[in-house]
């Protein structure tokens, strides 16, 4: 199509003249078109994906992005299509930690389509359209936010029974952004760790859902103790010593083998704030030298011991959360 000007000599009022859309009006219609079709496919993935999560911490480094990774992993595991969506986009690590960091993104037809990582997870993150991963990136807000609605409306993720979603950590703009924009979200899961410091941040977090109008799935409590285990004499007593001199009575059992967890911050922490601020306690997962290798590696420690006391930790994590979940859907139900 030609873009030069009509000509209107053919006797019609300036009104019903139809005039050729200029480059600005053309523009402007393919955003709207953009738009509409990003709405769309937003209900589609309301349809589609079963179970919306997001996971969120007061402060970083308490383990979010690991466990959020190791919910969507344990979730797999239990046959469950998932799919885990990074919004940290400052610092997109789940990339790094699931091993596929160098993979590129398939973009078809205006849409994304995510990639496969290990247990046929489906992951997004910002991490893939970086050029240089050691590039801090620097976002000014409103285009962060865009670049946020965008991710969440354009990727192509198919039938999923869940979606995990990790952000920054804190509670800033883009779990607000991203629970403005997605809709029908089941709730949020909130990791802290034992000490006071975290568990007030947490508090923050769980405050943060509830003006937010979302449902607090739940605190899980990570690095929360370190298992130790060894083989002594069949039942007998034994004295393991700890840090600083605080030494541990054990008793081996029949085998000889003990096991004793050493509180490294403190325990019990995040059940005590859970039940203090009325939310669920989704339970605790130890403090594993593996996952920190794991995320190093880009295996992570359920993939690399899908038996192991973390993996174990986790499925019961896992199997809170679905308990949630489904009450959810119960007084979702209730509510029609
Ligand atoms: N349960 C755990 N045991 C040992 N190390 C952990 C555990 N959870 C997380 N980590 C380590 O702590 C560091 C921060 O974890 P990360 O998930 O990146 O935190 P966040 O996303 O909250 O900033 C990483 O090196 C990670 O391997
Ligand atoms: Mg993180």
């Amino acid at each position: 199509m030609s873009d030069s000007p009509v000509s209107h000599h053919d006797g019609k009022t300036p009104e019903q003249e139809p005039e050729a859309a200029s480059d600005e009006q053309k523009a402007q219609m393919e955003q709207a078109y953009a738009q509409m079709r990003r709405k769309l496919r937003m209900t589609q993935l309301a349809e589609n994906v079963k179970h919306k999560v997001m996971v969120l911490s007061g402060k970083g480094g308490v383990g979010k992005s690991t466990v959020a990774t190791g919910l969507a992993l344990s979730l797999a595991q239990q046959g469950k299509k998932v799919g885990i969506m990074d919004i940290d986009i400052t610092g997109p690590n789940i990339p790094k930690m699931l091993g596929i960091s160098g993979a590129d993104l398939q973009v078809e037809e205006g849409q994304i389509f995510p990639v496969e990582g290990p247990f046929g997870v489906k992951v997004i993150s910002m991490a893939f359209l970086l050029e240089d991963e050691d590039a801090p990136v620097i976002w000014r807000g409103p285009v962060k936010l865009g670049a946020i609605q965008q991710f969440i409306g354009d990727v192509a993720w198919g039938e999923l029974d869940a979606l995990i979603i990790d952000f920054p950590p804190g509670t800033s703009d883009e779990p607000l952004t991203v629970a403005q924009s997605l809709p029908e979200i089941d709730g949020v899961v909130v990791v802290t760790t034992p000490q006071d410091v975290a568990l007030l941040d947490s508090r923050k977090s769980i405050n943060f859902a509830k003006t937010l109008k979302l449902p607090c799935l739940g605190v899980v409590e990570n690095m929360s103790g370190f298992n130790l285990r060894g083989t002594a004499e069949p039942s007998s007593k034994i004295t393991v010593q700890g840090p600083q001199g605080v030494s541990m009575n054990v008793q081996t059992d029949e085998e000889g083998d003990w096991s004793v967890v050493l509180d490294l911050f403190k325990s019990g922490g995040g059940k005590a704030a859970a039940e203090e601020l009325k939310v669920p306690f989704l339970g605790k997962l130890p403090f594993d030298p593996g996952i920190v290798r794991g995320g190093d590696d880009g295996v992570h420690r359920i993939v690399a011991d899908p038996d192991g006391d973390s993996s174990d930790a986790f499925k019961i994590v896992v199997d809170n959360l679905l308990e949630q979940l489904a009450n959810k859907k119960q007084s979702d139900l209730k509510i029609i």
